[in-house]
This record gives structure tokens, sequence and C-alpha cells, in this order.
């Protein structure tokens, strides 16, 4: 695993923008996987500025999102589709074609996750799969669980999750109790994984993924059988990492 240490969100953000535009620059039709939440936004308005500075082209870009809510229309202001679209979709030049999604409308489940998984084959994988954490471990929402998930699965959210995520909605009964999510078997067959993690909350997330055990209880540390991971890290967030 290879480690960059920030000093604070800012540089973050900006060794992370760094990163995935050398990516998108060494190979402009790059399968980007995304992803939500409040840590990628300082990394997608960078995006954003390197675009709007001549600095960046995404028009051979593909991005496959991580999860979505499942029973959420595209429109929705708290689905990730529009978050997506808000945060960078609307500000670059990524074909509309050429972004997607798990369809958090669809009625069948089972056939949305093995169309969603058919959808990254037949792109021919993820090239850069960038990731944030949850405090319980969670990577897209693959929650913590007694044996890690393989495919793109559609998830009952954990009580903690639901509690994060509710600072998005009016009360924590409107957060969706249900979501896609690529699997953990989807997001290791990345080539690369781009993770930033940022805050003192999710120190002991961080260190329990990168130091502890390998196991389902603690999604992340699966990453620690990954052969390319870079992690791009805050000070607070790094309190408790000690190799
Ligand atoms: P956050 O979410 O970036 O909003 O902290 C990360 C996650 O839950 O994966």
């Amino acid at each position: 695993m290879k480690l960059y240490r920030a000093s604070n969100y800012e540089a973050l953000s900006r060794i992370a923008a760094n990163l995935m535009a050398a990516q998108i620059t060494l190979k402009p039709d790059s399968v980007i996987g995304l992803a939500t939440g409040s840590t990628p936004i300082g990394l997608y308005d960078g995006l954003a500025a390197k675009y709007a500075a001549g600095d960046l082209d995404f028009s051979r870009v593909t991005t496959v999102n991580l999860d979505e809510y499942r029973g959420l229309p595209a429109g929705h202001e708290q689905s990730y589709s529009h978050f997506m679209h808000s945060h960078l979709f609307d500000r670059i030049n990524l074909p509309k074609d050429r972004c997607f999604l798990p369809d958090g409308t669809c009625a069948d489940a089972e056939a949305e996750c093995r169309r969603y998984e058919a959808l990254i084959e037949s792109l021919g994988g993820v090239d850069m799969q960038l990731l944030g954490i949850g405090h319980n471990g969670h990577i897209g929402f693959n929650e913590p669980a007694e044996a890690f998930a393989r495919d793109t699965n559609c998830v009952t959210l954990t009580r903690r999750t639901l509690e994060a995520n509710q600072r998005f909605f009016r009360s924590i009964d409107e957060v969706p109790k249900q979501a896609f999510t690529m699997g953990i078997g989807t997001i290791m067959k990345a080539r690369k994984i781009l993770m930033l993690i940022t805050g003192a909350d999710k120190a002991e997330a961080l260190a329990a993924a990168f130091c502890g055990p390998i196991t389902p209880a603690m999604p992340a540390s699966i990453l620690q059988l990954h052969p390319d991971v870079t992690l791009v890290a805050d000070e607070a967030a790094l309190a408790q990492y000690h190799v």
C-alpha cells in the first residue's frame, strides 16, 4: 500500500485530484469507479477546476459508481445520481451516456445486480476505483458481515449507516433502508484503488482496516490483499495508524 500523508482535508483533496488527473492523462479512456459521501467532494471540486483550466479532458472517460440507494428515483435530490451530477458530471465534459450508477428504481433487485456487474465486465473492468470508508469499515455499502459479498448486491443498511446518512434527510425514517452496491469482489477486481480517509472520527476505522486482521467484520480490511492500493489520508485520520 502506498500512503500519502496530507496535513488536512484541502491537501488530501489536492493530492487525490492530482492522482486521478494523472490516471486520466495517462489513459484517456480510463474506466473510473466513483464514490459519493462528504469525503470526495474536494476531489471533485479539484477535477472540475482542472477541467475549467483546460488541463483535463473527460471526453473518453467512463465512470461507474460504487452504489445507489434503492427506492429513490435518479432525480431525487438525495440519490447518488443527483449527487454525482451536481458535484462532478455537470461540471465537466464527461459524456452523459458514459456515467453509470445502479438503477435505484429497478423493482427486480437481483436482475439489477446482475445487469450492473455485467456492465462493469463489458467495460473491461475498472482502472481506478475511488473509495471512502464508513465508521464501521464499510466500503461502498458493503457492511460488516460474516462473509465478503462477491458481486454487486442489494444490502440492508445497518443502523449505524442510517444514522451517519440521516444528516442528508429530514429524519432517519426517510433514509432508504436498502442500497445497491458493488460487491467486495467487484471492488477487488479494480486494477487500482484510490482510498481517501479524512478526520479524527475515521482514525479507528483506518487503523482497523490497514493494521488489523482481514475479516468481513471490517470490510475495508480486504484491501490489504489488493496489489495496488493508494491511501490518501490526513493527519487526523492517521492518528491511530502505527506501522
Ligand atoms: P463519508 O462517507 O465520506 O460521507 O464519510 C464515506 C462512506 O461511508 O463510505
